[in-house]
């Protein structure tokens, strides 16, 4: 056999395999540590009560052979696609229901996505990037171009004409910056992309956190758009689904090259890759949607909204440069002393037993930043902050 041999370009390990095996050995070598975990960004609460219901009675169904389902639409039931053009609407952006596919999650598609387009194109992604967007393009060998994110640019790049990109990745609000783009940056990108006939893929997983309403939350709120854009979106952040696994994608039926759909594309990949989201996940899912529903998830998203402030204050306090918070479930702050981000991982896990991200993870601007996450629990938030406070005071 030959094998592909693009995997000896990327890390041994993903990010966060590296740094969950960097803890279990601190562990192991300080037994009884009171680690706190503000590092991958998952959730900690558990799911809503609407969901867990609505769960709850779609397994009734399944015991029963007349309400029975066994293989279900690959692109996702009507029932969660129409839920999901209605929360578009509700926000006036009008989808057509055939341009919604379900999947389990925005990390997934947001790699298979990759079969649509040739591996001769050119891949812009900022620096620094969620891993998966450079590791999946780097697996396929395709050429990625990066743009530097940084403190000049609020680590918001915007495009650079003389850059000839093919394939474009955002993220609004950013993983693991916490910036967010606002209209005239994301109506740049947009421009950009129809103009040099590029797709943009916007990463949208983290919306529900944007308070401001002047900021975009869809890439379809900027005219043109749905020319040149898809969107992933995922209910791992707004609803707790990270261990349950649900999401959406947007293909428009607008988005044509070459005489062929991009969308009808995606329908042939997943209905040939894919077998779709379980019935249950899909009925739990759907509950986010209803009034209920939508005020629980409130609930559990202040509360992590809450843990955000509180980790600001304390960077405020400290006087240490950041972006996030605000917005955005994430904190990205510049590490004292100019130190490197490993290095500081090393001395907060070492110090004060506190576990981030190091912003060398996310590409080479980054090494001088550090990624803390809101989605802890409430109390350990509060006390790691007041770790910080001690150990950086
Ligand atoms: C992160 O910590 O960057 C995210 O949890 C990763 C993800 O959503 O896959």
């Amino acid at each position: 056999m030959n094998l592909n041999t693009n995997f000896q370009n990327i890390a041994d390990s993903y990010l966060f395999s590296t740094i969950a095996h960097k803890v279990a050995a601190f562990g192991e070598s300080h037994p009884g540590a009171p680690i706190i975990r503000l590092g991958i960004g998952d959730v900690t609460l558990p799911l809503a009560p609407v969901v867990i219901e609505a769960m709850q009675q779609a397994l009734c169904e399944m015991s029963v052979q007349k309400s029975f389902k066994g293989y279900g639409p690959e692109q996702g039931y009507l029932f969660l696609k129409e839920a999901i053009h209605n929360y578009y609407g509700e926000r006036k952006i009008c989808l057509n229901v055939d341009e919604i596919f379900i999947s389990d999650g925005a990390k997934s598609d947001l790699g298979n996505i990759l079969d649509l387009f040739s591996v001769d194109n050119t891949v812009l992604v900022p620096d620094p990037v969620y891993p998966v967007y450079v590791d999946t393009n780097t697996m396929a060998g395709r050429k990625i171009l990066f743009m530097d994110a940084n403190e000049d640019n609020g680590f918001l790049p915007l495009p650079d004409p003389s850059i000839k990109a093919d394939v474009i990745y955002l993220c609004s609000p950013n993983n693991p910056t916490g910036a967010v783009y606002d209209r005239a940056g994301l109506k740049a990108w947009v421009d950009y992309a129809n103009e040099n006939h590029a797709v943009i893929l916007f990463d949208a997983a983290y919306e529900c956190f944007i308070e401001d309403e002047n900021l975009p939350r869809s890439i379809f709120e900027i005219e043109g758009a749905q020319t040149c854009a898809i969107e992933f979106c995922s209910f791992s952040k707004m609803a707790g689904f990270t261990g349950t696994r649900c999401g959406w994608t947007i293909v428009p039926l607008a988005l044509q090259s070459e005489g062929m759909s991009l969308n009808k594309m995606w329908l042939r990949r997943q209905t040939t890759k894919f077998n779709g989201v379980p019935y249950v996940v899909q009925k739990g899912a759907a509950a986010v949607f209803s009034a209920q529903g939508q005020r629980q998830i409130e609930e559990s998203l202040a509360y992590y909204k809450e843990n955000a402030q509180v980790l600001a204050r304390t960077l405020d306090e400290l006087g240490i440069w950041y972006t996030g918070g605000k917005n955005s479930p994430y904190l990205w702050l510049k590490c004292p002393n100019d130190m490197d981000s490993w290095d500081f991982f090393d001395y907060l896990l070492e110090k004060a037993n506190l576990v981030g991200t190091p912003g060398a993870g996310f590409g080479k601007n980054g090494n001088k930043f550090f990624r803390l996450t809101a989605f802890g629990d409430k109390a350990a938030t509060r006390e790691a902050a007041g770790r910080l406070k001690k150990l950086l005071g």
